[in-house]
């Protein structure tokens, strides 16, 4: 079988080196990379660089080898376009059809999935013409995944970080897996709740559930790679940002809710995958709670933390907003299913059984998908990103 074919753009940032370690990781991984730089990015790597990592000649202009018409053909035989970084200009010249180069020759001529990965200062980033670029082009069905938050040039720190290229290949893997098909998720905004809540008893312990976060992971990255912009609010997963999520943090079941709502307020999805603790205790010690001799322990009384999901389902802020539950089961696992459902008012509901060694924390998950509708999909046990496809499936379908 042929290999895949991808081109490789890369734009004029500072992050230009990095490319090359996504290019590794392309080329090593059987795919067929030809790179495409803009004469910009060759003052940070140069052309002997790509030319030799990739195996191809490589060419900034469209007025080299013309009787291969490469601004053409270079687009129209590609199965993904990828550009890393790709700067405030390149956005601005993709989400306006310019084609001044090669580079931009070729996003015009692909038809193929391309993904865009940002990286330029905070101020560059949140500038209006870009945030309105960035937008355009996810409603066309580019994949803009989210610049990451850290150390940018010099000593300055914010978003607009490239996200590591192992995450930014990833990202890539799974969109050329999903084949040339338009990210069905495009232009949509998804907010994801990963993880579980822990509930302070003092300044040393908690109350909190075995949830890794896993399942919510995987379903912020499978919906980056199907072109949705991403929210995820996670609570104590202690796992590596997605690359192309936005992720808020969130400690308890109180600071949680108050990151759902407020990132649900302009999302066409909510999906509440984090375990949130239904109780909290009413009393926090400020100082470490200590035993005492001959005294038996006080008992711990509890109050109810306020039901997210029920809420967000209930007062949906947007009305074709589209709310998806979780349930975590020991036992009558389809009987509590359906019932939580109803009394929760959500779409849809993936409820799966757990127990100490089953679900939590592990890399596959087996559930059964029900719908307001009366619909029920059975999903075998398998990888979590399988799961969260399904899931995807199903939101896409009633998505208007
Ligand atoms: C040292 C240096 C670092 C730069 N880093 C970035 C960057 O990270 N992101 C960005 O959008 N522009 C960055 N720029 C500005 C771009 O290089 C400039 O907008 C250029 O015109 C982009 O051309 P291109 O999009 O054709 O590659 C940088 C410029 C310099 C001199």
């Amino acid at each position: 079988m042929d290999k895949p074919k991808v081109v490789l753009g890369v734009s004029g940032g500072i992050a230009a080196y990095k490319a090359c370690e996504l290019l590794r990781r392309l080329t090593e991984s059987g795919h067929d990379v030809r790179v495409v730089p803009t004469e910009s990015s060759l003052h940070f790597v140069g052309a002997a660089t790509w030319s030799a990592l990739s195996g191809h000649p490589v060419s900034t202009e469209v007025w080299k080898d013309v009787h291969e018409v490469p601004h053409v053909r270079i687009g129209q035989g590609a199965d993904l376009v990828v550009v890393a970084p790709a700067t405030a200009d390149m956005l601005a010249k993709a989400a306006h059809g310019l084609a001044d180069d090669l580079l931009t020759n070729t996003l015009l001529t692909a038809r193929c999935p391309v993904v865009l990965a940002p990286a330029m200062h905070t101020e560059m980033w949140e500038h209006p013409a870009t945030q309105e670029n960035v937008a355009t082009l996810r409603r066309r069905g580019t994949v803009v995944i989210e610049p990451a938050v850290g150390r940018l040039t010099g000593v300055d720190t914010g978003k607009g970080r490239l996200p590591d290229p192992g995450e930014i290949f990833e990202v890539c893997r799974r969109v050329l897996a999903r084949g040339p098909v338009e990210p069905d998720l495009a232009g949509r905004h998804v907010v994801i709740s990963a993880g579980g809540t822990r509930e302070p008893l003092d300044p040393v312990r908690y109350l909190g559930n075995r949830s890794s976060g896993k399942q919510g992971y995987a379903l912020a990255r499978t919906a980056v790679a199907r072109g949705a912009r991403v929210t995820l609010v996670e609570a104590n997963t202690g796992l590596p940002d997605p690359a192309g999520a936005d992720v808020l943090h969130a400690g308890t079941a109180v600071q949680l809710r108050e990151a759902v709502l407020k990132a649900a307020a302009d999302a066409d999805v909510v999906v509440m995958a984090a375990a949130v603790a239904d109780f909290r205790p009413a009393e926090y010690a400020t100082g470490k709670i200590k035993k005492k001799d001959g005294q038996e322990p006080a008992p711990i009384t509890l109050v109810r933390n306020p039901d997210i999901l029920a809420e967000v389902a209930g007062e949906r802020a947007r009305p074709e907003q589209i709310v998806v539950g979780f349930a975590a089961e020991t036992d009558n696992v389809l009987a509590n299913g359906r019932e939580k459902l109803r009394r929760k008012g959500c779409d849809l509901l993936v409820v799966n059984e757990v127990g100490e060694r089953r679900t939590f924390g592990s890399e596959e998950n087996e559930a059964v998908v029900l719908a307001a509708d009366g619909g029920e999909t059975q999903v075998p046990y398998g990888p979590k990103e399988a799961l969260a496809d399904t899931v995807w499936d199903l939101v896409s379908s009633r998505l208007g």
